[in-house]
């Protein structure tokens, strides 16, 4: 008794340690072979991890790279998107979706989210777009799709490149099509906290179109197509053997992870949803949403945050201080109350432990203290 009460007083934000005990029998002979063959570079993991990494997505091709941030560069880059043009993205999102902007050397141009669903808002992309306008990044945040109907259709009427930032959505649908098969490609993360996370760092471009795909796989080997003979400037952005190892078996495993992640999702609904001072978030009933992250609303979040953190609570902040207002993007100018519906959110948000294996004692646990912390506030 005393031990299930004690592992209550300390629920980690996530756990990745679980899982990985169960999967160390099945991935350690492919690690030992690996290393006793010093095959660490590429090699017939990482291909086969591509092709089953596409075949999930339902797309044709898939390329890996060594990070998320360097999928979005890459993709970018193959796409022609480079200096002179504009990207169009939000500032609701972490700081690699506009780093990758501006490493390919476009410019990145903020447009503020729908309220409900904390993605980019079709409507107020549209009133961005200039003359120079020439992708979209639509983020697909905590694993939960962007309005891709309204965002495909206003890039076929301004003929726009529209890249998917869907570091955070492995496995979502929007309404029957899954993340990262309605742009003209999509970049993925496999950073170790991701719903499909490695050992290290790891990233992927999938798309349908051939031809971006191998200039992406030219671009992450130093701009050759052949050793030595250099077509173009690259960059050293290759996966490397012992990540495909893992992401191959945690892929088997995904499907059966994410349904866990919107049952767990589900009952945090449940139970904080008839909570008033607690904004549960915003599910498409038409979208299959990941649940990367659990992130609800609250006033005073930073002291219910700190009661939870007292009472062995892990949260997270995803993400504190919009991009428009960080010192790395003071070049743009912006000010305070430029993007309202974000700098409301980024206020108010709290993101609550959310992994596969996460109990109902745990989830009753969380909802527990974050109520008793909300009433305190109204006192
Ligand atoms: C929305 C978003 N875009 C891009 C990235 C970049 O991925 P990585 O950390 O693998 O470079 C991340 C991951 O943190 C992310 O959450």
């Amino acid at each position: 008794m005393a031990d299930a009460a004690d592992s209550l007083k300390n629920i980690p934000f996530l756990d990745l340690k679980t899982s990985h005990q169960e999967l160390w029998p099945e991935i350690a002979p492919f690690y030992e072979q690996a290393f006793m063959n010093a095959a660490f570079i590429g090699g017939e993991h990482v291909n086969a991890f591509e092709k089953e990494f596409a075949a999930f997505c339902n797309a044709n091709h898939c390329a890996t790279v060594n990070s998320g941030t360097d999928a979005l560069h890459l993709a970018f880059r193959a796409l022609g998107i480079g200096a002179g043009d504009e990207v169009i993205t939000t500032p609701h999102t972490f700081i690699a979706t506009t780093e990758a902007i501006s490493l390919a050397g476009a410019t990145p141009v903020f447009t503020d989210i729908n309220p409900k669903t904390y993605t980019i808002d079709p409507n107020l992309a549209e009133k961005a777009v200039t003359p120079r306008t020439k992708a979209i990044v639509p983020v697909h945040l905590y694993g939960q799709c962007a309005d891709m109907d309204a965002l495909m259709a206003l890039a076929k009427r301004h003929n726009l490149v529209l890249v998917e930032d869907a570091a955070q959505a492995h496995g979502a649908t929007f309404h029957g099509r899954k993340a990262g098969t309605m742009g003209h490609a999509a970049a993925f993360s496999f950073y170790p906290g991701k719903n499909l996370g490695a050992c290290g760092e790891a990233g992927a471009v999938v798309s349908d179109d051939e031809q971006v795909i191998q200039r992406v796989r030219q671009l992450r080997d130093h701009g050759q197509a052949q050793k030595y003979y250099h077509d173009v400037e690259g960059v050293n952005a290759r996966m490397d053997a012992l990540q495909a190892i893992v992401l191959r078996a945690k892929l088997k495993r995904l499907g059966t992870w994410n349904d866990a992640r919107a049952r767990a999702a589900k009952y945090y609904d449940e139970r904080l949803g008839e909570c008033g001072q607690v904004t549960i978030p915003y599910r498409d009933p038409d979208n299959f949403h990941i649940y990367h992250l659990y992130v609800v609303l609250v006033e005073n979040r930073d002291s219910v945050q700190e009661y939870l953190t007292r009472h062995g609570v892990g949260t997270g902040l995803h993400y504190p201080l919009p991009l428009h207002l960080q010192k790395a993007y003071a070049r743009m100018g912006h000010q305070k109350g430029d993007f309202p519906v974000t700098e409301h959110v980024a206020e108010r948000l709290l993101s609550l432990p959310m992994f596969p294996g996460i109990t109902r004692e745990q989830q009753d646990y969380v909802c527990d203290r974050l109520i008793e912390a909300v009433d305190q506030q109204m006192k």
